[in-house]
């Protein structure tokens, strides 16, 4: 069976799917994004990845093609064309096709927002790299400052990645005035003496759903968590660490830099997180 994509209303084989080389997400960038994990054909939540892109848009004034409950219906019927069990959906809105290319954003009532949506498998719940871990090196953040807005310009996490492959890692942990900000495309943790570290909110990372969710886990769990900048060394010293994403939960970093973290194998609190948050969200998926 062929992959259904959805362009703009309608769901079509993707051999057919057509976007105009005049959208500005294809020229520009000025598109924004959410990944949202499906188990069991259920949507791991949803209204956080909803929320999220709706803060997203009204940060950079795009007015959305569809409400909420119609992107939730959009979701439910791409999952059924393509018989998804397991793996994501990817979406994105764009700021759409205007005649003229032009840096100043068209009138919205002119030009409306193009969307898009598709789907990949993807095994999450029993996974390799869980049971391994993955290495990661570390690399200037040369990102834009707005980072906390999901945009589709993803050319310099997709470059740290390179870096990182080419030296046998699977990511890289961006660094920013000697601090970590997050990953590529996860958010960053360490654990020192039973605590949990993470970078406190702000505009200089994505404000992680997944990230939500494992640290309101945690403090259910009575685990310890402060939300503060570390630096490498730092967390070469932890005891464990971890990354966190949409599609790769709660992942363990079992070497930063060349350094072994800990025994150099996954740690018992992100093993404990992942298997807390893969329960729930499953019981929670709609
Ligand atoms: N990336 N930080 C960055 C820079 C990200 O791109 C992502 C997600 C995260 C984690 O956010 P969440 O828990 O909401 O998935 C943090 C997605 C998965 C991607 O680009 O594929």
């Amino acid at each position: 069976m062929s992959q259904i994509v959805y362009v703009n209303g309608d769901f079509v084989p993707a051999a057919e799917a057509k976007v105009s080389v005049f959208d500005r997400g294809f020229l520009m960038a000025d598109a924004v994004y959410e990944v949202t994990s499906v188990i069991g054909g259920k949507i791991i939540d949803f209204d956080g990845h909803a929320t999220r892109l709706q803060r997203s848009m009204s940060e950079l004034e795009m007015v959305s093609p569809v409400t909420m409950d119609e992107l939730l219906q959009i979701h439910r019927d791409i999952i059924e064309k393509n018989n998804l069990v397991e793996g994501g959906i990817y979406l994105q809105i764009t700021r759409g096709a205007p005649d003229v290319r032009d840096f100043a954003w068209p009138d919205p009532e002119e030009v409306p927002c193009g969307i898009v949506l598709f789907t990949f498998d993807k095994p999450l719940v029993d996974s390799k790299v869980m049971d391994e871990g993955i290495k990661v090196i570390s690399i200037a953040d040369e990102r834009w400052g707005r980072r906390d807005i999901k945009t589709t310009q993803l050319l310099y996490p997709s470059f740290a990645k390179m870096q990182a492959k080419k030296k046998g890692c699977q990511d890289a942990w961006l660094v920013e005035d000697g601090f970590v900000t997050e990953g590529t495309a996860n958010n960053a943790y360490i654990v020192k003496n039973g605590t949990i570290i993470t970078r406190q909110l702000g505009n200089d990372i994505l404000h992680g759903i997944t990230r939500a969710a494992i640290l309101r886990f945690a403090l259910e769990a009575q685990m310890k968590v402060e939300e503060r900048p570390f630096t490498i060394a730092e967390a070469q010293e932890a005891d464990e660490a971890f990354v966190t994403s949409a599609t790769g939960f709660a992942q363990p970093v079992i070497e930063i830099d060349g350094a072994q973290i800990g025994t150099g194998i996954p740690g018992d609190i992100s093993k404990r997180l992942r298997e807390i948050y893969t329960e729930e969200m499953i019981k929670a998926a709609i």
